[in-house]
């Protein structure tokens, strides 16, 4: 299966792809983890990417999808991937179309997480995430008051730079300006699942899950 999960800024991306990494033995290529673990590391993409991550402006396309390019034919991504925030502009997509078709490969299914402004700008004022190794959380403010370590690595828990409120309101506006006519683009593959991201984290898992069971289904028939 090659996957994408599509959604704005706190739709549930992240929060979802454990789940379908285990499903389906695939890895997950998140670029937004990519990108801190280039800033962890302190080498010149991270330093590069820095200002536009903080600001909640989109990294430069060419450095994305050069990016994207060589992680797709490292050996593990052979047999499939999830892609999490990539595509994100129209000029992505097209870059990705090209790579697999060079691959012989393609995309099978978009899943987007459809969640309200409101909704998203609620996830993110709690969300706190592991420095190390980029697990999210959400805590009540009562939580927020005494917050404890990554359950997975131990690692101390923070909350993104760009999850300061008016930096959320400006990373939905720019998915609305440049990401959001990717639903188009999808659609007009007949790949775009649309999904209600507001419902459980579990009842959206199950939803994900019945729907590329349909699909994979549907494409053994045939
Ligand atoms: P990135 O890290 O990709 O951020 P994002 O797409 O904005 O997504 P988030 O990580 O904020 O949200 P998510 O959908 O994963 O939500 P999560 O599961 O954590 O990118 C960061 C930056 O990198 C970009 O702004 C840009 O600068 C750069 N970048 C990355 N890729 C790029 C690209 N391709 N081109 C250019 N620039 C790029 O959930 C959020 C919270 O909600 C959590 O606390 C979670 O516990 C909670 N939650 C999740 N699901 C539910 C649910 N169903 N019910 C209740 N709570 C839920």
């Amino acid at each position: 299966m090659n996957l994408i999960l599509f959604g704005a800024p706190g739709a549930g991306k992240g929060t979802q792809r454990g789940s379908l990494i285990d499903t389906y033995q695939i890895p997950a290529i998140a670029t937004g983890d990519m990108l801190r673990a280039q800033r962890r590391a302190g080498t010149a993409l991270g330093d590069q990417v820095t200002s536009y991550m903080d600001r909640g402006e989109l990294v430069p396309d060419a450095l994305m999808i050069d990016m994207i390019k060589e992680r797709l034919q490292e050996p593990d991504a052979r047999t499939g991937f999830i892609l999490d925030g990539f595509p994100r502009t129209v000029a992505q997509a097209e870059a990705l179309d090209a790579t697999l078709d060079q691959l012989r490969r393609r995309v099978d299914a978009v899943i987007y997480l459809r969640v309200s402004r409101q909704v998203l700008i609620d996830r993110l004022s709690h969300r706190y995430s592991c420095r190390s190794c980029d697990a999210v959380y959400n805590f009540t403010p009562k939580q927020a008051l005494e917050v404890p370590r990554c359950t997975v690595d131990g690692g101390e828990l923070y909350q993104r730079p760009d999850d300061k409120p008016e930096i959320v309101a400006h990373r939905i506006d720019v998915f609305l300006k440049h990401t959001a006519p990717l639903i188009d683009y999808y659609t007009t593959q007949h790949k775009l699942e649309n999904i209600d991201g507001q419902m459980s984290v579990e009842d959206v898992r199950a939803d994900i899950t019945r729907r590329l069971s349909a699909l994979k289904k549907g494409a053994g028939s045939r």
